[in-house]
This record gives C-alpha cells, structure tokens and sequence, in this order.
C-alpha cells in the first residue's frame, strides 16, 4: 500500500500532461530573454494577476528573496509578522543577502495583523538611529493561521497603509489560488492593491518546480537583476516552465479550480479528526483555551491539530499505520491535501489516526503539559 502523505502540498508530482510537456518545451536561453516556454509563463502570470510582468525563479524562497531585493536597499526595514515564512523559515535571507531587518509583529488568528500595529510599526525617517521602513509583506493563505485566505479587502486597507507611508506591499502567495478558490474573487482583484505577488507553481498546483514574481515592468527588471545576483538566471527553463503553463489555465483544464478539492477534503479530514479522543484544537497561532479542533478553521488546504501525545512518537505510530504528517510550529500537527488525495484517503488518514492515538496512549504525557504548548 503507498503511503498517504499529508506532510505537505510540495510532495505532489506532475501530471502525466505536465511531464509530456516538459518533454516537448520548446526552449531556449532565458538568461537572454529566449525561452519562449518561460516567456509565455511569465506573460500568462502578469495577464491572470493583472500585473505588467513577470519572473520565473527556483522557489517561493527565492521569489521572496527577489521581491525584497528589488524593493529594498540595505539598512531597510521590512514590516511582516513575526510567524511569516519570509521571516522564520528563508535562513534569514533577508539579512544575509538583502541586508535588511525585519520588524515583526504578531498575527491574529486570522491570519492578518493589525492595520494600527502596522501604521504604528513605521520608524521616525528623520532619526538617524533608525532602519528605515521600506517594504509591507503578507502571506496569502497564511500558513501558521492554518492557511487563512486574506480578503481583497483586507490587502487593500494593508496596502493604503503602506502607500501612505510612501513603501509598497509586497504578498507572499506562496498558495495565493488557495486564497482566490476558497474566496471565490477574481486574482485580479486579491492582487491588485499590492505592488508585488510571489506565487508557487510547486505546490497545489502541482508543478515539479517553481514561483513566478508578479509586479511592475520595472519592478520585475530590478527582480530579474536579483534573481541574476542570487545565481537563480536558468538557461533552457521552459523545461521547468512548461507545467506552470499548464497549470495556470483557465477552467478546468488547469490547476486552480482543481484546489477546491483540496480544501473540501481538509474540512472532511478536520471533521474526521475533531471527533477523535486524544486530539484537539490548534489551528495555528494565537490560539485560545484548548477545545475541540473546530472544523470550520479548516477554509483551504492545511488542518493544524494537537494531541494529547509526544508529536515524535504520534508520528512514528502513524507512518506505522502508513499515513504521513508533519510538526508544526506551537507543538502542533499539520496536514495539507493535494492533488492525489482522494475523500477515501481521508477516511484511511482519520481511521489511521485513530489507531496511531490508541498505539501510543500508554505513553501519552499529561494533559496539562501538552494544552499548555
Ligand atoms: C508561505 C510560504 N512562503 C514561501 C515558501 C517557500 O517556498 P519554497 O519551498 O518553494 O522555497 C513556502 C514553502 O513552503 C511557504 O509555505
């Protein structure tokens, strides 16, 4: 029996489709502006963003990496919360590479932060001890929230902040379709108050590799120069591009409408899970009192949970029973559907969960100790 991996969406593998295309690509030298597969990606991301252009890079990592290379300069400061990806899991590129600090501050449970914190988070430009303030960042589905999709309405009062204060709002959308599929809007209209969306290919949408970076035509020249800078200037990546292509198009003949499935398998797993004894809620950060994994959290693709066990050895019971999961920030337990996981390998994860739970009861620890994590 294959294993049911719910570590992550990144574990997904390309479609038979998408395979024949990389086959097929035409190709040739990106780094001169020739891979026409790469061209048309990049066009195709700019046109469904509603932005003038776009980049092809490695990663989300990198799409980040170039984002803030293109907006900041060195002894800047970016605004973002305290649990993003861009802060706590990019080995500090930003300092090491960008040259720059991160003010961080705390997200709510929905995901989104303060808009007062925010404008307040903003250094005096006239104090020369100072970082100056130079960039907004979000992430859009929020991953330590348990992947809350951020409203158009909500980037466009983050981002009147930021243009206010004279810096631009740069979104991380490292599963930015998650975000427009569970809210039904137009990614037009969830891109258009920011000035940069770094979205990946790599990851519900299935393809083996890849971000594009969406902005300003002059934005995406000085994050072209980054992506040079940071050794990410491929040759013939229509290879790689090939699938996001695919990927990208309209209806269902593409990837995007297809992450509904995802998220409607997260809620059947996080209803499945909530009525299992040793298990209880997280939910991502912030969270309250401990109760009961409340289902409705579940809005995309991660279900984030506790129990009332040692993670480790929850885990291993678990891959025992041959499903996989992951740890999580905040002593939790995250899984993520993605294409390939069906409702009845939801069903086998709920009831393997079970049985991992009832392995591992004699050494669970007490209850205080883990609801206090
Ligand atoms: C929110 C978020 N941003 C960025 C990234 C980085 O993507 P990559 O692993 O492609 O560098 C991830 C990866 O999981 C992510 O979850």
């Amino acid at each position: 029996m294959p294993m049911i991996d719910l570590r992550s969406d990144t574990v997904t593998r390309p479609t038979p489709e998408m395979r024949r295309a990389m086959a097929e690509a035409e190709v040739g030298d990106d780094v001169f502006g020739e891979d026409p597969t790469v061209n048309a990606l990049e066009e195709r991301a700019a046109e469904l963003l509603g932005k003038e252009a776009g980049l092809f890079v490695a990663s989300g990592s990198m799409g980040n990496l170039v984002s803030q290379l293109a907006h900041l300069s060195r002894g800047q400061e970016t605004i973002a919360g305290g649990n993003s990806h861009m802060v706590v899991h990019e080995a500090a590129g930003h300092a090491v590479i960008v040259g720059t600090s991160v003010r961080q501050l705390p997200e709510r449970p929905d995901g989104t932060l303060d808009l007062g914190e925010v404008a307040e988070a903003f250094r005096d430009p006239n104090d020369p001890h100072n970082p100056i303030s130079g960039l907004v960042e979000i992430e859009n589905t929020h991953a330590d929230s348990m992947a809350q999709p951020l409203s158009p309405d909500y980037t466009a009062s983050i981002a009147a902040v930021a243009h206010e204060h004279g810096v631009p709002l740069h979104v991380d959308g490292a599963r930015f379709f998650n975000a427009v599929v569970a809210l039904g809007v137009d990614p037009q209209a969830l891109a258009g108050p920011a000035d940069s969306v770094s979205f990946c290919l790599s990851k519900g949408l299935s393809c083996p590799v890849g971000s594009v970076v969406v902005g300003t035509r002059e934005f995406i020249w000085r994050a072209r120069r980054g992506r040079k800078l940071v050794g990410g200037g491929m040759r013939q990546a229509g290879v790689l591009a090939a699938p996001g292509l695919l990927a990208l198009r309209d209806g269902a003949l593409g990837m995007i409408e297809r992450l509904a499935e995802d998220h409607a398998n997260a809620r059947r797993l996080a209803e499945g899970l909530a009525d299992l004894d040793g298990i209880e809620s997280a939910g991502g950060i912030a969270q309250p009192a401990p109760g009961r994994l409340d289902p409705a959290r579940a809005t995309t693709n991660f279900v984030l949970f506790k129990v009332h066990r040692d993670g480790t050895d929850f885990l291993g019971a678990l891959r025992a029973r041959g499903v996989l999961m992951i740890e999580y920030p905040h002593n939790q337990i995250r899984a993520v559907t993605h294409y390939g996981i069906t409702p009845a390998d939801v069903d086998s994860a709920v009831a393997a969960t079970r049985r991992a739970l009832e392995d591992t009861a004699s050494r669970a620890p007490a209850m205080s100790r883990v609801a206090a994590g």
